[in-house]
């Protein structure tokens, strides 16, 4: 199970291509890292009443995450009875009712109701609640963690949201989101993202927006920030996707530990999930917010989109070609580029810690 790795860059290879195709690992990755980061699982805007309530999975476990008052709380959706589903989907209720036998619990996860039960002895009803999962939010998104000793939220993120600031981002509104899945493992699809060294190969067309010279990757604890200059518009030109404008001119990029990213341009944030379905399969989850919402048919809006859908499509091809070849019976273990792709070494350095 473990695998050697070197922290140091210039002399270490890639992780071992068993870590994409055996799915001993994806097991352990979900008990030694899904359980134990913060994951991004809704909006705030979908938890804005007392009552209003989401549910998620993390690391194959179901929870709940339900607006009291001034407060959010997160509960394991398992019913204290016979492990019924408390919730169901979304939506809004005053108290949560365990679909099997009708157990009730109140917002703050106490059992209220419990039909039939008096001739059980030594049961108080006030002795059962709802197993508590962590709960942190900033800007538009909810994030949960399973692990109750988990550093918070801000211990992953750090500077991110002082970063965004300028961008107005926690300021930001939900306007739309689109899924894929995708045939490869869900390291396959982060390390690409970590990198811009494939831009000029795989993503022609925004090889022509961005100045690939000054593409930065920045690695830091448990985040890192990729930014690309946008390059100047030529005087006539047409065939640009993105347009510099002032203030604005910059593209930024952040992965956080271990799955999910936010997409900084152009007055957007899109933020990407990368949810494992099983070792061979990733289901991708991307949401856009705006300052102000587009209209209906903006164009600005449906050209920066389309195009995140065509750099999209060019990224799962190759993840997916790279899935089938990492399976082969020749290959095991790469080499980085030392000025391309410390981002993936970084991933790779901390999957390493918290795997071994
Ligand atoms: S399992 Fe929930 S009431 Fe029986
Ligand atoms: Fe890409």
């Amino acid at each position: 199970m473990p695998f050697s790795f070197d922290l140091d860059i210039t002399r270490a290879s890639t992780i071992p291509a068993r870590l994409y195709n055996d799915p001993v690992y994806l097991d352990l990755e979900l008990g030694q890292i899904f359980a134990r980061t913060w994951q991004l699982v809704g909006r705030t805007a979908q938890l804005v009443e007392t009552g209003a309530y989401i549910t998620a999975e993390i690391a194959n476990e179901s929870i709940v995450i339900v607006r009291d008052g001034e407060v959010l709380r997160g509960y394991h959706n398992i019913c204290l009875h016979r492990a019924g589903p408390v919730a169901q989907g979304c939506g809004k209720r005053q108290t949560m009712q365990c679909r099997y036998h009708g157990w009730t619990y109140n917002l703050r996860g106490e059992l209220v109701r419990a039909p039939e039960m008096e001739g059980t002895a030594h049961f108080t009803p006030g002795d059962f609640k709802l197993l508590p999962v962590q709960v942190a939010t900033w800007g538009p998104l909810v994030f949960a963690n399973l692990d109750l000793k988990a550093p918070p939220l801000e211990h992953f993120i750090e500077d991110i949201p002082a970063a965004c600031a300028r961008f107005g981002a926690e300021r930001m509104q939900f306007v739309m989101s689109r899924e894929w899945r995708i045939d490869c493992n869900w390291k396959v699809y982060v390390d690409n993202y970590l990198e811009g060294y494939h831009v000029a190969v795989v993503h022609p067309g925004l090889h022509k927006e961005l100045d690939v010279d000054h593409y930065v990757v920045e690695p830091h604890r448990y985040y890192s920030r990729q930014f690309a200059p946008l390059r100047p518009v030529a005087p006539h030109a047409t065939d640009r996707k993105y347009i510099p404008r002032e203030g604005d001119d910059e593209a930024h990029y952040y992965w956080v530990y271990p799955n999910w990213m936010l997409n900084i341009y152009q007055g957007q944030l899109q933020t990407n999930v990368v949810l494992p379905i099983d070792h061979r399969t990733t289901l991708v989850r991307f949401d856009w917010y705006a300052l102000t919402p587009p209209a209906e048919h903006d164009p600005d809006w449906a050209r920066v989109v389309d195009f995140s859908f065509e750099i999209q499509d060019e990224d799962i091809a190759i993840c997916e070609a790279v899935q089938r070849n990492l399976r082969s019976r020749v290959y095991d273990r790469g080499r980085y580029s030392a000025t391309k792709e410390n981002g993936v070494h970084h991933f790779h350095s901390l999957l390493h810690e918290w795997l071994t």
